[in-house]
């Protein structure tokens, strides 16, 4: 049987998911809650990560060790990369790559983990369709592209610029490959679906103020498309 975890790295991005839940039992690890149920018919795992990689990281192998999950599905809000975003877009994920990684003095290219063939982690090709069917049918506006993640907030147009060009990003964020690249080792299927809070420019920290709610819950609703026709 399937069990599905989802993540969110904070309290805006998971709290529909654990009020609509069913039979919820709260179980930590690491400091982390984990809080089992139902939700639209589905049995999950819901959790909040918290903010960065190393917290995303952990809390996906836990997942999958101790709550033996069948899929993975994160989701919350990210700065646009892409020029054509607008607060409120979804972004669904089609790999992750680490953008703060940086070997270059040894040859490697900015994002690329030295020793792997793997630095772009792709995600799960059905959950990616499940994700984009469920945008269609709610109307949302939606891009599949590259998440990039780094343990940084972005806020500065020059950075956007550079990381659309040189990683061809939809949109950047602070845990996504961190799930990505744990859950491909493990080899689990995951999505990262993002619905775009801010332009990561020099507005961002205003706009992330003002749009984190909302967008979670344009997420969220994306989530229980896909969870309800699962
Ligand atoms: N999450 C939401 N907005 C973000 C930004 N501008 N940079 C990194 N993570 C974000």
């Amino acid at each position: 049987a399937q069990t599905i975890g989802l993540i969110g790295a904070m309290d805006e991005e998971i709290e529909l998911l654990l009020s609509d839940m069913e039979n919820p039992v709260r179980t930590d690890y690491a400091g982390i809650t984990y809080t089992e149920g139902d939700v639209y018919g589905k049995h999950v795992v819901v959790c909040k990560s918290g903010v960065g990689k190393v917290n995303a990281a952990v809390t996906t192998q836990i997942l999958i060790e101790k709550f033996s999950v069948s899929h993975i599905i994160f989701t919350g809000v990210a700065g646009a990369v892409h020029p054509d975003l607008e607060i409120g877009d979804i972004v669904i994920s089609t790999a992750c790559i680490h953008h703060d990684i940086d070997v270059t003095p040894l040859g490697y290219k900015r994002g690329e983990i030295p020793y792997q063939k793997t630095s772009a982690f792709p995600a799960d090709t059905d959950l990616i369709k499940r994700a984009a069917e469920a945008c269609e049918e709610l109307s949302a506006r939606y891009i599949s592209g590259i998440v990039l993640s780094g343990d940084q907030f972005i806020a500065s147009k020059e950075v956007v610029s550079r990381l659309h060009d040189e990683f061809q990003g939809a949109c950047a964020e602070m845990e996504g490959a961190a799930v990505a690249q744990v859950s491909f080792m493990n080899k689990i299927p995951y999505v990262i679906l993002r619905a775009m809070s801010d332009k990561a420019d020099g507005s961002a920290h205003v706009n992330f103020a003002e749009f984190t709610v909302e967008s979670s819950q344009k997420s969220h609703r994306i989530v229980e498309h896909i969870l309800v026709h699962m």
